[in-house]
């Protein structure tokens, strides 16, 4: 979560700091800030709010120089508030930062005692106090920053701008990711590809560990020991075209749309069509028939997607599977048997949960196979095997028409088998982008506790296919009918005509295999989410208090 850039330009950055900050803003878009180098000193615009805020601040109020940092921020130390945004600074540095510094605390009350004056409420200011009281010491600005690392414990992306200093710029990266993009004498700094792709397609990902003392014409890497260190020089294939929105509101509905073309293009890859067999990658450094048992590990929406894929390994496969959302995963101590198989499952491939658990499976000599929508992720890059997913960058961060739902002030997802991820992703959907409170659950379980909710207020989402277990859904209709609990069938024609109970409103989807239910009935449930959001009047494609990439715990 939050965005960084660094360039070290030709001409004026400002513009260009911006530009990049917009592609980085599904990172998190409570406020913004650039910092730049003016005649040699560090000067700095801020806002709360959108990047939009910022740029209108920037038409204002411009920053001339060639040189500059910028952060786009999701709170985690701090309100969104002009004060708490970044970059940090002292008359000697400036700093941006993506991550939790865990340790500011004692830091913090260290530079205090010592006399140094905060601006903020957040981890970060001490970064720039710290390098700032190196620098008081004597000690050089790539040697003020080695020094500095030493002293933080928790996550970072960092980069640093120096007074005086118009050809260096620092970068350093432990946990949340960093990467140089190379140019004709210019040099940059991003949290991804993506934000350098107007730039520079030339890029190099720094290791955990590793910082780098940028000029215009070299980029000098050092790892956590201080020792000389070369990164990998790749293509990168992030376009550079500002991803638009179509014919569509909101990114969200271009991005539902788009799930037929996508998923269809998934799947085209991994299934050899002509010799109708399953293509997975030739090389695979494992066999699957000595794996005893695949453990998945996933947050959110990509959990869910586990959870189908655990129904899909355990019927078909017979292999038996545990699955956890990754910030339970990693902290649990659970017993993973070397040579077994660890899945883990992320959209962006950088979300720090599921990151640490693939490292914890690494630990006990595991095999790693990852499945992400960013091939150049850091989850990608210390796998074993990669699935991709082929999407395509997604930027939308989560009723048919103006559903009935949208006056409720809570919404039950009811669910059996593959159909169960299915309603806590629909739940989750509504949640996060029209702010209602809304619960998936097994569909058996209702009786078990949720059923005390129903009444005539309560809308209650029933996803269910004719297959082995719609009997039983049905059974969980009628308690909930019994009690005045508003039905919304979305089932397939069988389904429609077999359902025993009046419903307030049914979704007929057309017939299918039952295997590719939990892809289709995906569209649905985010449709009405979609719907009942843009009828609302919320922010569709960024949600308050969300990002899209979740870099910290
Ligand atoms: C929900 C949503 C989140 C993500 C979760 C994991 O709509 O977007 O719940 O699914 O933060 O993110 P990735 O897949 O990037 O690891």
């Amino acid at each position: 979560m939050c965005g960084i850039v660094g360039i070290l330009g030709k001409g004026p950055v400002a513009g260009q700091l911006i530009d990049a900050l917009k592609r980085l803003e599904y990172r998190g878009y409570d406020s913004a800030g650039i910092a730049t180098l003016d005649h040699g000193q560090l000067a700095r615009r801020r806002a709360e709010g959108k990047l939009q805020a910022l740029a209108a601040r920037l038409e204002k109020e411009p920053l001339a120089g060639n040189i500059g940092i910028g952060h786009t921020r999701w709170a985690t130390h701090g309100r969104p508030t002009e004060n708490n945004a970044h970059p940090h600074a002292t008359d000697r540095v400036a700093v941006v930062h993506n991550g939790i510094i865990e340790n500011f605390r004692e830091l913090r009350e260290r530079l205090i005692a010592q006399g140094a004056k905060f601006g903020s409420e957040t981890d970060t200011e001490v970064v720039a106090h710290l390098v700032t009281a190196e620098m008081k010491q004597g000690k050089s600005p790539a040697d003020a920053v080695a020094a500095t690392l030493k002293q933080l414990r928790g996550a970072f992306a960092l980069a640093f701008l120096f007074a005086g200093e118009d050809d260096l710029m620092i970068g350093a990266r432990k946990g949340s990711p960093l990467a140089i993009g190379y140019g004709k004498d210019e040099m940059f700094l991003g949290s991804d590809a993506i934000a350098l792709a107007p730039f520079t397609d030339t890029i190099s990902y720094l290791e955990d560990g590793d910082w780098v003392v940028l000029t215009r014409t070299s980029a000098a890497i050092r790892d956590e020991q201080g020792a000389k260190i070369e990164r990998a020089i790749v293509k990168s294939t992030a376009t550079a075209q500002m991803v638009d929105k179509g014919n569509h509101k909101h990114f969200m509905a271009k991005e539902i749309h788009e799930q037929p073309e996508v998923v269809g293009h998934t799947l085209a890859h991994y299934i050899d069509m002509i010799g109708e067999k399953v293509a997975l990658p030739e090389e695979l450094p494992f066999d699957w028939r000595a794996i005893k048992r695949l453990s998945i590990s996933a947050c959110g929406t990509a959990f869910y997607a586990g959870l189908v894929a655990k129904y899909w390994f355990e019927r078909f496969a017979k292999m038996p599977v545990e699955i956890d959302i990754a910030s339970e995963f990693r902290y649990r101590g659970a017993p993973l048997e070397a040579g077994d198989l660890m899945i883990c499952i992320s959209q962006s491939g950088e979300t720090a949960d599921t990151l640490a658990t693939l490292r914890y499976a690494r630990e006990h000599k595991q095999h790693i196979l990852s499945v992400v929508n960013v091939s150049t992720s850091t989850i990608a890059r210390e796998s074993d095997v990669v699935m991709p997913t082929l999407a395509g960058p997604e930027i939308g961060v989560a009723s048919t028409k103006a559903f009935t739902c949208q006056k409720a002030r809570d919404v039950l997802y009811l669910g059996r088998g593959t159909s169960f991820p299915i309603a806590l992703e629909g739940a989750l959907k509504l949640k996060e982008i029209s702010y209602i409170h809304a619960e998936g659950y097994a569909a058996g379980e209702l009786k078990h506790g949720p059923i005390a909710l129903i009444d005539e207020n309560i809308p209650v989402i029933v996803i269910a296919p004719y297959d082995r277990v719609f009997e039983k859904t049905v059974s969980n209709m009628q308690e909930v009918a019994a009690r005045g609990g508003k039905i919304i069938l979305v089932t397939d024609p069988k389904g429609a005509k077999e359902a025993t109970i009046e419903s307030l409103v049914t979704l007929t989807l057309p017939d299918m295999a039952s295997t590719v239910t939990p892809l289709v009935y995906a569209l649905p449930v985010q449709m009405i989410a979609y719907h009942t959001a843009a009828a609302i009047g919320t922010d569709v494609d960024q949600p308050r208090n969300l990002a899209k990439s979740v870099t910290v715990e």
